[in-house]
């Protein structure tokens, strides 16, 4: 067994598809997504770096390119090994995978979408002090239907899972957190072959039955990535704490121009006349807005323009959209990137737009345009 001095390995499952943030997911993976102008990928890998981890293997597989060009073989002070997939293994296939490198040890494990302010210090010394398997970071939500809550004995084994519980009838509002502590061992629990294994449906079950899972209350701040909604929360309060004093110096804003605060701009980023910007919103580099526009709790993606007296409300733009005038997209819209939507069109809500689509006309019912 490890102690917490000496620990040094996070396997972080980076290759899943984010089907659910499609069509923005075609062209990049989830964890390449700006929050608050900055890859998702880069706060998991800063906190681990303050948590002590110095190799983080990332698992990759879809897209996997885009995330070894960007990475590279090191970031915040922890070198990266990646662990390739020929096809996807789920969750648990992908950390059996990179068993090789995790040598023995005990390691963390953690899904790569989630933003968490999480003390691995004190996760790692809770599992030493408890002995267990593995352990799960919990974290207390409000409503734990949409996930899966657990139960804890005194001691903080974990005794069951509840998928889905009906509301009243959860037996607790702790859920899974997507970070574990492992021993190897656990990996003996993971069968090699053919199906893609999940390590919370198919592993921890099982651990939990011969007891020897342990649960660790977290109570800091907690985000999982997987609905558009849930990106668009995620950037906000990314926004709020790290809200940017100051824009860089390209940035050119008219005077006439509003920006209501948390927002963040980048590069060469143009606001005009009479637009009124925020609150929670991000523009990535290169992002033109004209005059007259209305962009609310929003992220633009690098490169996208939009025009005049345009608006922009709880919804996605992609990179180098093109949004003409007068055009009005609203709430859970996704705008695919290169997409052109055309003067006066309507995109009503929940819409994805696919990428290079040029629309021509309003939409006024939520569908997906290919
Ligand atoms: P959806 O397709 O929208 O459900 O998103 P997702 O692909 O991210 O799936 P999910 O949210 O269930 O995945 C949780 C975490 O595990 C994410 O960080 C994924 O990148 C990662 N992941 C899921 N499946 C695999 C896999 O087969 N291999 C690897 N390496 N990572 C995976």
């Amino acid at each position: 067994m490890l102690t917490s001095e000496n620990i040094l390995k996070a396997v972080v499952l980076a290759g899943g598809f984010g089907t659910r943030l499609r069509p923005l997911s075609c062209s990049r993976p989830k964890m390449l997504f700006p929050v608050a102008n900055q890859p998702l990928i880069d706060y998991t890998l800063r906190n681990l770096a303050q948590g002590g981890v110095d190799t983080v293997i990332l698992s990759v597989y879809y897209m996997a390119e885009n995330l070894v060009r960007y990475l590279g073989p090191s970031k915040f002070d922890s070198g990266i090994l990646y662990s390739r997939e020929q096809r996807p293994l789920g969750t648990g296939g992908a950390i059996k995978k990179a068993q090789d490198i995790v040598n023995h040890e005990t390691f963390f494990a953690m899904n790569g979408d989630i933003l968490t302010d999480l003390d691995y210090r004190r996760l790692l010394n809770f599992h030493k002090e408890k002995g267990g398997l593995a352990t799960i970071a919990l974290m207390q939500v409000p409503d734990p239907s949409r996930y899966g809550a657990v139960e804890l004995d005194w001691e903080g084994r974990i005794l069951r899972f509840v998928e889905k519980p009906e509301r009243g009838k959860e037996p607790s509002n702790l859920i899974n957190a997507g970070v574990y502590v492992l021993e190897p061992e656990v990996l003996e629990y993971i069968p090699d072959g053919a199906a893609r294994v999940s390590i919370e449906t198919e592993v921890f079950p099982r651990l939990a039955e011969e007891r020897k899972l342990y649960g660790f209350e977290s109570h800091g701040f907690w985000m999982d990535v997987g609905l558009p909604e849930d990106y668009l929360h995620a950037n906000a309060v990314l926004l709020s704490k790290t809200a940017q004093a100051k824009s860089p110096e390209s940035v050119k804003i008219d005077p006439a121009a509003v920006i209501k605060k948390p927002c963040i701009f980048g590069e060469n980023v143009r606001i005009g006349a009479d637009s009124i910007i925020g609150p929670n919103v991000s523009l990535s580099d290169e992002v033109h807005v004209g005059k007259g526009c209305r962009i609310e709790n929003s992220v633009v993606f690098p490169g996208a323009v939009i025009e005049d007296y345009s608006s922009v409300r709880n919804a996605i733009i992609g990179e180098n959209a093109v949004l003409a005038r007068w055009v009005k997209v609203e709430s859970g819209s996704l705008i695919g990137d290169y997409a052109q939507i055309s003067d006066g069109v309507t995109i009503t809500e929940n819409v994805y737009i696919c990428p290079s689509k040029t629309v021509d006309e309003s939409i006024l019912v939520s569908k997906q345009v290919m």
